[in-house]
């Protein structure tokens, strides 16, 4: 019971006073943008990472438009990924952003969508990068 309080205030702590919110522009070449929904409710989460040039992540902001434990999820996980390196960053479970928040069963799909928007992120850094690769320097 104690530590179902305790729980309870880590949910509301990020949902009352969410860390990181806002968005990267994804024109910045070091930004990588994961925009993932959750097929159980319809909510939506978008998470943009930047990177630096070591491949770590140094900033990184969310908007969420879904439910609390969404948002909380979302917020707790940018407090995570904050310095991981890419690698680091993609192995994220849903299940600790559950345990670290005490999402009950139901609503566990609610931190998976915040494993998959850092996934996402990754990808889409990853993929931008690649075609810098293959583009530069382009001959005309
Ligand atoms: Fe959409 Fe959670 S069901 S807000
Ligand atoms: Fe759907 Fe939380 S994301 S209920």
């Amino acid at each position: 019971p104690a530590a179902r309080r305790l729980y309870h205030k880590n949910v509301m702590d990020h949902y009352n006073n969410p860390r990181n919110v806002g968005t990267l522009p994804q024109s910045d070449p070091n930004v990588g943008i994961g925009l993932v929904g959750a097929p159980a409710c319809g909510d939506v989460m978008r998470l943009a990472i930047r990177v630096d040039e070591n491949g770590v992540i140094e900033d990184v902001k969310f908007k969420t438009f879904g439910c609390g434990s969404a948002i909380a999820s979302s917020s707790y996980v940018t407090t995570l990924v904050k310095g991981m390196t890419l690698e680091e960053a993609s192995k994220i479970k849903n299940v600790e952003i559950a345990r670290e928040l005490c999402l009950p069963p139901v609503k566990l799909h609610c931190s998976m969508l915040a494993e998959d928007a850092v996934k996402s992120a990754v990808k889409n850094y990853q993929a931008k990068r690649l075609a810098r690769q293959n583009t530069a320097p382009a001959a005309s």
